[in-house]
């Protein structure tokens, strides 16, 4: 009898987890909460939101699985795994207090200046006027965050002064963030190329996972609106194993053993933002608790090991000696959007051609809002609908792929970007 598994969440990074799992040899059952519609065919999906801390441990204590996964960083930062940890289930993710490292900018900023950590040198502000004070003593473009989570809406780039000024009011006086922005950093604004690099971490030790490039921005050519990621691929040239190994050794491990140092062992996967920058190397934008979503869909598709062992030995604090087997081929997710997202958007939707789409070779279709409707037809139900991922010989093989799958889907006022991976094909 193989291992039963409980995936949190409900998106396109928990469709990859929960397909990646289904391939798993250790693993006979998957549950997932509260999953999609696209989930629903590796998963039984039990109708309990990820935000639901109590119904997600009584649903724990009632099905007992061996190992929970918890996707969103949202259950982390509130404490999940230490509940799980506390009813006596095993969990991957790290507690709250290392969450921290996502949870609160400050404690990220502070932690790596600390370890000695390269990142942008930033001020801590409380008041409106300790924010003024420095942004009139440093002229230059500046970034201003709101300490908290945010949803991805609460880092804003500034072009000058009067721009810091506004943010940082808008924060910390008008209150935009809400609790979440009780207090900002204020940091330079570094300029280059943006990687993303995440690892294994069971307390000690660090395992890197592919590297991966994120596009964030709504539309071709990183224009518009900052998005949850509409798309991604993997590897990315710009971290190659030299740059990968860097960024372990002065970034990952460090930060892994001043948490354990501080009493806050992080087990979970260890998501670093960098920016590359021309002259002082890597350096970290941000780091996140959990997989990045939509690059863990082009990470665990390369993926090519045994994933269940990792998990657990993560979960548990001992990893499997060895690094894990990935597959040599590239990975690029694009993702298909609501018309309207990452503004108000319509759910409902009916999506088809995903059969089609799927009969392709080496295409997965990670669902993330879909929903099957009173009739049982597949529809919207979210901002980010599907990601199309596909693997091939190059980046530019697999790009190819994953748009030939992505023309083959339709729905009303969706959209994608036509650029993904395009710089590195
Ligand atoms: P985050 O929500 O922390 O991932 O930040 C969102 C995006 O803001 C990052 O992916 C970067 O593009 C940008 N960003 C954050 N910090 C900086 C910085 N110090 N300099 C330039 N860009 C930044
Ligand atoms: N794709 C960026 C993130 O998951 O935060």
């Amino acid at each position: 009898m193989g291992a039963r598994v409980l995936i949190i969440g409900g998106g396109g990074r928990e469709h990859a987890l929960a397909w990646r799992l289904r391939r798993s040899p250790s693993v006979s059952e998957i549950l997932c909460a509260p999953g999609n519609a696209g989930i629903a065919s590796e998963a039984t999906c039990v109708a309990v939101g990820a935000d639901d801390l109590p119904g997600l441990v009584a649903l724990a204590q009632e099905r007992r699985p061996d190992l929970v996964v918890v996707g969103p960083e949202g259950p982390l930062c509130a404490g999940l795994a230490d509940r799980l940890a506390d009813a006596g289930i095993r969990v991957f993710g790290p507690s709250r207090a290392a969450a921290e490292i996502e949870g609160s900018k400050v404690f990220a900023k502070q932690l790596m200046q600390a370890a000695g950590v390269p990142t942008a040198d930033f001020f801590v502000a409380h008041t409106f006027e300790d924010a003024t004070a420095y942004i009139d003593a440093h002229p230059g473009p500046l970034v201003v965050k709101a300490d908290g989570l945010a949803g991805g809406k609460g880092v804003l780039l500034c072009q000058d002064a009067d721009h810091a000024r506004k943010a940082a009011r808008s924060i910390l006086s008008e209150h935009a963030f809400g609790a979440a922005g009780a207090r900002i950093v204020i940091e330079q604004r570094l300029s280059g190329r943006e990687a993303s690099l995440m690892a294994l971490c069971d307390g000690e030790r660090v395992v890197l996972l592919p590297s991966a490039e994120d596009h964030k921005a709504a539309y071709d050519g990183d224009r518009g609106p900052n998005t949850g990621g509409m798309g991604a691929y993997s590897p990315t040239p710009l971290c190659d194993a030299a740059l990968a190994e860097r960024v372990r050794v002065s970034v990952i491990e460090k930060i892994v053993s001043a948490l354990a140092a501080s009493g806050r062992p992080y087990r979970g996967v260890l998501y670093a933002g960098l920016m590359l920058t021309p002259d002082r190397g890597p350096m970290v934008l941000e780091f996140n608790c959990r997989f990045g979503d939509p690059e863990a869909q082009v990470v665990l598709a390369r993926f090519a090991d045994d994933l269940y062992p990792w998990l657990l030995g993560v979960a548990v604090g001992r990893m499997p000696e060895g690094l894990p087997c990935l597959d040599a081929r590239a990975a690029v997710c694009v993702v298909k959007a609501a018309g309207g997202y990452p503004g108000s958007y319509q759910k409902g939707i009916e999506i088809q051609g995903l059969d089609d789409a799927a009969s392709l070779p080496d295409v997965m279709l990670f669902h993330a809002g879909t929903a099957r409707d009173a009739r049982g037809r597949l529809v919207t139900a979210g901002g980010r609908v599907v990601g199309t991922t596909a693997l091939g010989e190059s980046v530019a093989a697999a790009r190819t792929r994953a748009y030939e799958a992505v023309a083959r889907i339709h729905f009303r006022g969706q959209h994608h970007r036509t650029d993904i991976a395009a710089r590195d094909s």
